[in-house]
């Protein structure tokens, strides 16, 4: 597939490389900053799960490129993840595991000992095509990422984390209900009517009395009864939900647009430095992977010559062209 096959079915990818965005990830910040106004008088903001970092672009450019030298001393932006990604003006770069509370921890020393006002997370693991298995992933990777807002969001604060909208999601509904006055699920217009993401956009962070954050993953798995009944006063909760908002603009990202005759693409604005593919790369690239066809033999047919599918070539210095 050609780089101006995806320029036409997805006109955000399009529109990124045009305006410079790393990742068409921006636009569904960008559209939840003009409907939630999240980033009106924020300082201190965090973006976890931040790479190739089209967030982080949206924050900086929001937050910090507006502002004169003076001010922008005052502007604290921190991005987080396990892989690499090319600097910003004005973001500093940690890479670390959201689900660990030493990385809580340097959060809160680079904010000089301050908590942050905004904690954005689009944060996702691998996806393997099994949906039951990716939509519970994706919500231990909300908790997780709602488990260090409980650390390091002041009072009053907002987060906003990428959800698919699935069987599992009612519990962490009722997990957000906890933790926010006023919390709602958003979907973007860039991101697809066909695709189960959507994002909580949940404000006005209040601490529950008593409550000393943690893993909430952990708090839940180890006393599922106790902790159910902590939050909902009930042995079972009831089925929650959250109020939707969406988000329209002149763009469909389900539509696919025509290119005129003379277009060109654009490259990448930015390619990963790192990525998690990169190491199943390193890994196969001494090895030759030659896939041999399959054959449909029936009962009666002569037994298939003795041959491998797949085959493995591990001696090898170079790989197969
Ligand atoms: C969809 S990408 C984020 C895109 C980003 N918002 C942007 O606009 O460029 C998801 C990211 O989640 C990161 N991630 C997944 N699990 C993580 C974890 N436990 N800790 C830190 N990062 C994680 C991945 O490394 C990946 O870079």
């Amino acid at each position: 597939m050609g780089k101006a096959s995806k320029d036409k079915r997805d006109i955000f990818y399009r529109l990124a490389k045009e305006q410079g965005w790393r990742a068409r990830s921006a636009f569904k910040l960008l559209q939840a900053d003009e409907t939630f106004n999240l980033l009106e008088g924020v300082t201190r903001a965090v973006d976890l799960c931040a790479a190739p970092g089209g967030w982080s672009q949206v924050l900086s450019k929001k937050m910090y490129e507006p502002k004169t030298a003076e001010e922008r001393e005052k502007v604290k932006i921190i991005a987080v993840d396990m892989q690499g990604m090319a600097p910003i003006d004005g973001v500093k770069q940690m890479r670390a595991d959201i689900t660990k509370e030493s990385t809580a921890k340097e959060i809160i020393e680079f904010f000089g000992g301050q908590k942050a006002q905004l904690v954005v997370s689009d944060g996702a693991p691998d996806v393997t095509g099994m949906h039951d298995w990716d939509a519970y992933m994706q919500a231990q990777l909300l908790l997780s990422a709602l488990s260090i807002a409980t650390y390091i969001l002041e009072e009053g604060g907002t987060f906003m984390g990428k959800v698919y909208r699935a069987a599992n999601t009612s519990d962490v509904y009722r997990q957000l209900k906890r933790f926010f006055k006023d919390a709602c699920v958003f979907k973007p217009s860039a991101s697809r009517n066909s695709s189960i993401e959507a994002f909580v956009v949940c404000r006005q962070f209040c601490m529950p009395k008593d409550h000393v954050p943690c893993n909430l993953i952990t708090e839940w798995y180890n006393i599922p009864g106790a902790a159910l009944k902590n939050i909902t006063g009930k042995e079972r909760g009831p089925v929650e939900h959250l109020p939707f908002v969406g988000h329209k603009c002149e763009y469909d990202s389900d539509f696919t647009y025509e290119l005129g005759d003379d277009y060109v693409p654009l490259e990448a604005v930015q390619k990963p430095l790192t990525a998690a593919y990169q190491e199943v790369v390193e890994k196969t690239r001494n090895m030759s992977i030659k896939y041999k066809g399959y054959k449909v033999s029936h009962a009666n047919d002569p037994p298939p010559p003795q041959e491998t599918e797949i085959e493995f070539d591990t001696d090898q210095t170079e790989p197969d062209p």
